[in-house]
């Protein structure tokens, strides 16, 4: 089993360089083989995540080079077979094969895909943006078959501004006959960094982040050369350790209006940051005082950075309130958070949250990726020694962490036990 072994207390100073966006890979990855022939997607960061969707291409017979951060994909010899399950449920983002196959080939076979515990997770969505370009869709059991003879465009409006429905929808639609309209689209920066993927291959897709995307059908792609954008969660994440543990720590290779609702909500509670073109200077203050956040599709609060900054609530003078609106099952940090020390008290869908409390490390568990990412704040932050077991999870979705954190002075380590 492995797990993180962290001292806390240390301060944090010098530079951490932000990866690749996780959310923008796994629908990347799945989105080139589109086209058939050579494409180069930069920047991608080497996580669990990633290397799960580079093992279905290569069940796919697609062929992969992996070269520092960069992928170079060529599904020249691609052969559309069902996607087994034990590669399915490996991670979320195996459903974006669902939208690329069937918009290559008009049919995906494959099964409901695996991903972090935090809600039920449907994908009525997809399945009914599918439908409404054409495809007929059958379930038996977990396995799912999707086919069309032929992808007509079609008005699609989503009931909820779902992420991965846009993203696979927009892939099924781009070699569709004819204009397709999502309307009630996702905004997020990672649905524009897809489309203008997409567009790089010669799609064309119009209205990527705003709430209504156009696609014309095209009958194919070509080959391109695209660059991921930085992983604004991963940012949030190092930056609200910043706000914990932080003297000019840097955090680099951003783009800060990605994250404006958590760095507004920071500025709000005290914490001093520097705001640079591409990069962020935090440091700790020692009063931060209570606020509340609800979290919103972007540019709302994300959720994915719910569970850290909840850890820095506990820091804050007075009662905050956490409220999640996105996901039924996004709390599972808090009886963590609460054995370490904290006062946080969960009703429905509201944390409350009364500080400040000393945390002190113990052991304590990952239980899914952001929550793990919440462990090692509180971890950082905390007197004495924590164990972080489930770390799977967070290798899914953070490059290097235990690297980048040693290197600005953290004392975290990796082991095999
Ligand atoms: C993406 O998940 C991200 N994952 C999540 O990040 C993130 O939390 C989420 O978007 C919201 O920002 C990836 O990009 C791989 P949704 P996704 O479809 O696409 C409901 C992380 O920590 N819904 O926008 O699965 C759903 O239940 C992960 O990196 C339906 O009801 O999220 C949820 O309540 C976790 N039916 C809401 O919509 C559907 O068919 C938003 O989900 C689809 C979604």
């Amino acid at each position: 089993m492995k797990v993180l072994d962290i001292e806390g207390g240390h301060e944090l100073s010098g530079t951490i360089r932000i990866s690749g966006a996780k959310n923008s890979s796994v629908a990347l990855i799945p989105a080139a083989i589109l086209c058939d022939e050579e494409v180069t997607i930069c920047n991608v960061p080497e996580i669990s995540d990633t290397d799960n969707l580079c093992d279905i291409l290569k069940a796919l017979n697609v062929d992969i080079k992996r070269a520092s951060e960069s992928i170079i994909i060529n599904p020249k010899n691609m052969k559309n077979i069902e996607i087994k399950e034990s590669f399915s449920t490996k991670l979320r983002a195996s459903y974006y094969f669902m939208g690329a196959l069937l918009g290559k080939y008009k049919r995906a076979e494959m099964y409901f895909p695996g991903g972090c515990s935090i809600g039920a997770r449907p994908i009525d969505l997809h399945l009914k943006g599918f439908e409404a370009l054409g495809a007929t869709v059958k379930n038996e059991g977990n396995k799912y078959t999707v086919e069309a003879k032929e992808l007509r465009g079609a008005s699609i409006y989503l009931d909820i501004a779902s992420v991965g429905a846009t993203i696979n929808i927009m892939l099924a639609a781009v070699r569709a006959k004819g204009r397709t309209i999502i309307d009630n689209a996702a905004k997020e920066p990672e649905i524009v960094n897809i489309a203008t993927f997409l567009n790089n291959m010669g799609a064309k897709i119009r209205g990527a982040g705003t709430s209504t995307i156009k696609i014309d059908g095209v009958e194919r792609l070509h080959k391109c050369f695209h660059e991921v954008i930085p992983d604004r969660i991963e940012a949030g994440t190092y930056v609200i350790i910043g706000a914990l543990c932080g003297n000019e720590l840097r955090i680099d290779n951003i783009i800060p209006e990605h994250i404006e609702s958590l760095l507004s909500k920071l500025e709000e509670i005290g914490v001093r940051i520097k705001i640079g073109a591409d990069y962020v200077i935090v440091s700790k203050r020692d009063y931060y005082k209570a606020t509340d956040i609800k979290t919103l599709v972007y540019p709302g609060f994300p959720t994915d950075l719910q569970q850290p900054f909840t850890v820095l609530l506990t820091q804050c003078h007075g009662k905050s309130k956490v409220t999640e609106t996105i996901w039924e099952n996004r709390f599972m940090h808090v009886p963590y958070l609460n054995k370490m020390g904290a006062e946080i008290n969960v009703k429905d869908q509201t944390a409350t949250i009364t500080g400040p409390t000393k945390l002190k490390g113990c052991e304590i568990m990952a239980t899914d990726l952001r929550a793990g990412a919440a462990m090692v704040a509180a971890g950082l932050f905390a007197e004495g020694k924590t164990r972080i077991t489930n770390v799977e999870h967070i290798l899914r979705g953070y490059e290097n962490i235990v690297e980048k954190l040693t290197s600005v002075g953290a004392k975290i380590e990796s082991l095999e036990i």
